[in-house]
């Protein structure tokens, strides 16, 4: 088949170019725009980046039309089903399932570097008790690369290996820490002998003076979550840990960037959000009030856990979420959750009105996780720290893929310039 091509036409002067289109093996075409400017002294415009291919990738698929997201090509129906939040790990990180030696032995190697520094831990003392967790933790994780500097050449494959391992072990202890600091509690150190989950859940809830078990039912419907958050293509977080890593920054430091982006309302701080709205809107008589407000411009409302950029149908981690809430619920004894109810409700009403359908809003994969985190008794400001720990694979697998790739380029858009034209500086006494 021919190579295909976009006529790229400048209609004031007639200059046409052939475009070059680079195809993926799946998924629309993309334009290769490189040339523009060399051959028309023109850029391109698009801001938020609606239609613009930043990268390259080989990690995870998303078609919005269908409500399909595939990692390393698996569906991840199959991997929530079938898989383990390790597994995925593995799977972001190296591009396929690893076998049954592969598995024990990365899992191991996480197993093994869940301590942090004494002296990080002590940084949370100078962090007032009511300090949001979020900013406690990308202050943390940006602390690490001063821990880990010296030691960290970037182009070296064994030194990325090390990092990644260590960021995915440590996160959970760093959030844990940020939880029990919140709390006045003394810091729970990780234990070993327990998996991921079990581990996470361990630091959050063990105190000193009593026996605590992990409940096997929590454990696992977190592991759920952290595979249906583990990844999801050029985000805006996973773009921002890109853009800052794509300088040759410290890979710590660009993933503290990625915590900062994901904390946003539009981003990974909606999970948090979604449980505010769901207690101010309070009843399902309060619903259309609510969804009126939604829908009118001059109010700032939206209806968090709704829409996407890139989803145009339901988002399918939303869907594997509602039907975990049933099942984790109805396990861990609290089928009676009014929240859940509400949210239900919210969703079969939004999704008949006209505002929600001609747009294709659908609810994304925040609106119901947050009933399943409070569930496990995680308070609400730590539901996005959740979605972060997940996310930092994501982070990580994107970081490696673009540092080993011998075409990767500093990250640097181009602007439209509306500001002044040269003028002249006139002194104070002038002005
Ligand atoms: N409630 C009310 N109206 C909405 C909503 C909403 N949640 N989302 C989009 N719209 C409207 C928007 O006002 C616009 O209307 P119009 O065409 O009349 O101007 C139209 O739908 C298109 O929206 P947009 O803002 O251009 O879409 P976007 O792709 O720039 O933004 C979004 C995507 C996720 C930021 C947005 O849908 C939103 O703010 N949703 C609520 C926050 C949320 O749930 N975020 C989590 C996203 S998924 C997980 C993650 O990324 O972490």
């Amino acid at each position: 088949m021919a190579d295909k091509k976009f006529e790229l036409t400048d209609l004031s002067s007639g200059k046409k170019t052939d475009l070059p289109v680079r195809s993926g093996t799946i998924g629309p075409d993309i334009i290769d725009v490189a040339s523009i400017n060399k051959d028309h002294g023109v850029f391109t415009f698009d801001p938020g980046f609606g239609v613009t291919a930043a990268t390259e990738s080989k990690i995870t698929y998303i078609d919005g039309d269908a409500g399909v997201l595939l990692h390393r090509g698996y569906p991840i129906e199959q991997l929530a089903e079938k898989s383990s939040f390790m597994e995925v790990a593995y799977l972001l990180l190296n591009g396929e399932l690893p076998d049954a030696a592969g598995l024990s032995g990365f899992t191991d190697s996480i197993r093994h570097h869940t301590m942090i520094n004494e002296s990080l831990l002590r940084f949370f003392n100078g962090f007032h008790h009511n300090a949001h967790p979020m900013a406690m933790v990308s202050a943390v994780v940006a602390s690490m690369s001063a821990f880990y500097h010296d030691s960290m050449d970037i182009n070296n494959p064994r030194h990325r290996e090390i990092f990644a391992h260590r960021i995915i072990a440590k996160i959970p202890t760093i959030a844990a820490a940020a939880h029990k600091h919140s709390l006045g509690q003394p810091f729970v150190y990780p234990r070993n002998d327990l998996d991921y989950c079990a581990n996470m859940l361990n630091m959050f809830y063990a105190v000193p003076c009593e026996r605590y078990e992990v409940d096997p039912v929590a454990a696992q419907a977190l592991d759920l979550l952290f595979i249906l958050h583990a990844d999801h293509e050029q985000n805006a977080s996973t773009s921002t840990v890109r853009l800052a890593g794509s300088t040759g920054a410290n890979p710590y430091a660009a993933i503290s960037a990625g915590v900062a982006a994901l904390w946003g309302p539009a981003h990974g701080g909606a999970n948090e959000a979604v449980l505010a709205m769901l207690e101010q809107i309070g009843t399902v008589d309060n619903i259309p009030k609510y969804l009126a407000m939604a829908k009118d411009k001059s109010s700032h409302f939206r209806l968090m856990g709704f829409g996407h950029r890139v989803y145009k149908n339901f988002d399918p981690r939303a869907k594997i979420i509602r039907a975990a809430c049933h099942k984790v619920l109805a396990r861990l004894g609290r089928t009676d959750n009014p929240l859940f109810e509400l949210a239900l409700r919210l969703e079969e009403i939004a999704l008949k009105d006209e505002y929600f359908v001609q747009r294709k809003l659908y609810p994304n994969v925040d609106f119901y996780s947050g009933v399943i985190y409070s569930a496990l008794g995680i308070p609400r400001s730590m539901f996005t720290v959740m979605f972060a720990i997940a996310r930092t694979v994501g982070w990580v697998a994107h970081w490696q893929e673009m540092i080993s790739d011998p075409a990767m380029r500093i990250g640097r858009p181009r602007q439209l310039y509306t500001g002044s034209i040269q003028r002249d500086y006139v002194s104070v006494d002038k002005r």
